[in-house]
């Protein structure tokens, strides 16, 4: 996408927010604006709005609408499904204990360690392989009589790659314990069947795929013991008080159905892009300087990420940013001083390669034009890093 001479190539941060989907939540500002727990007029035509998206959310993930339960953002979805389940299970004497991976996105590793840390839970934080795979036989060794819950990101939003979430959902429901997958990054590129699937719960958040920031979803299959941990009114189903965002409700179901009309012709356009631009950007560099990061072909069709050698991705991004480029890294850093990426040191990246990796993830209105603007300015901005770099700190 270019806009005044600017690429985005950030589409893994959050997209823009597609016209039909604005189109659609309008009237429910303008008209249906009333509270949807209402009994009156006003509020049944928002709940009229509110449910058609639940049931529409729900057709497209193959569940039933009451296992739809609107949040305020993929962060929350994934404090409640933890929190959630785990506070249960503390209640009714079922067990303890929590595993998670060692990539998940801070909303799944900070309230994991949070429980652990402060609320007396155990938690055991998986290993995973050069490319961040997840192993079901390690999963299966680390399940204990006491485990409640495992939970397991669909794919990882730093270096893309996409975990056998089938696969590990299954070793846990044959040891009988819950599985929940945070597909906040995953959403649009998979065929959900979620009726047939060992998942019992699973986040989203519609920003990602074209539609409004400020909501999320949480899939909780029915029967899943769970206490709402946003206590309040009795809003979705008891699990989550507060009165509902009904336009938002409504843009998330749009946004969601727009994008998967066309799942395999999307995944396909991007897969396209995105291995034209490892080709190039690993032909450009020799290839102890640069090396792709995640899996090779296990990995989300729109993201490509990198890291470099001896240079901060965080730094990287910003003089990218001055030459039209909008990119990402995954690491927090402030210039010269980079921390190094979590997700990097997991898999197995030592001091000289994990400051932070270029993360450039492509999306509906990218096209090779992008990617050949990419190709030509990348070589520039490492320069003027190093140079910056030189001048800066001698
Ligand atoms: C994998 C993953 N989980 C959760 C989140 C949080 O979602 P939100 O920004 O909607 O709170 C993100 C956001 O980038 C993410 O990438």
């Amino acid at each position: 996408m270019q806009e005044n001479d600017l690429i985005y190539m950030d589409y893994s941060a959050t997209t823009p927010t597609d016209e039909r989907v604005i189109e659609a939540m309008l009237p429910f500002w303008r008209d249906g604006w009333g509270n949807p727990s209402s009994s009156h007029k006003y509020g049944q035509t928002a709940k009229m709005g509110l449910e058609t998206a639940r049931r529409s959310v729900a057709q497209l993930l193959g569940a039933n609408p009451a296992e739809i339960v609107f949040t305020g953002s993929g962060s929350e979805a994934d404090n409640l499904a933890l929190r959630g389940a785990m506070l249960k299970a503390r209640d009714t004497g079922r067990g303890n204990h929590l595993i998670i991976s060692p990539i998940e996105h801070e909303a799944i590793n900070h309230t994991a360690h949070q429980l652990a840390d402060k609320m007396g839970f155990e938690l055991t934080v998986l290993p995973v392989d050069q490319y961040g795979l997840v192993s079901s036989s390690d999963l299966q060794s680390a399940i204990r009589p006491e485990t409640v819950l495992v939970s397991i990101m669909a794919a990882n939003n730093e270096i893309g790659t996409q975990q056998p979430i089938f696969e590990l959902g299954a070793v846990c429901h044959e040891h009988n314990v819950l599985f929940h997958t945070d597909a906040v990054q995953a959403a649009q590129y998979i065929d959900w069947d979620l009726a047939n699937a060992p998942i019992d719960m699973l986040s989203l958040a519609p920003h990602k795929f074209y539609g409004p920031k400020g909501v999320g979803i949480l899939y909780v299959r029915n029967d899943t013991p769970l206490i709402s941990t946003m206590t309040g009114g009795g809003q979705e189903n008891g699990q989550r008080a507060g009165t509902v965002n009904v336009p938002f409700a409504v843009g998330a179901a749009k946004a969601f159905e727009l994008v998967m009309q066309d799942l395999e012709t999307n995944n396909n356009k991007l897969q396209a892009l995105r291995d034209s631009l490892i080709s190039r950007l690993l032909q450009l560099f020799p290839a102890d300087q640069v090396m792709l990061t995640g899996h090779p072909t296990q990995r989300m069709p729109h993201h490509a990420s990198f890291a470099f050698k001896n240079i901060p991705g965080g730094d990287l991004v910003m003089h990218l940013d001055l030459l039209g480029i909008a990119a990402s890294s995954g690491s927090a850093c402030s210039s010269g001083n980079p921390i190094p990426s979590p997700v990097l040191q997991a898999i197995g990246l030592d001091d000289h390669w994990n400051a932070g990796g270029l993360r450039i993830s492509l999306g509906k209105h990218s096209s090779i034009s992008d990617i050949d603007r990419l190709i030509e300015q990348l070589p520039n901005a490492l320069e003027s890093l190093k140079q910056f770099s030189s001048v800066v700190y001698g």
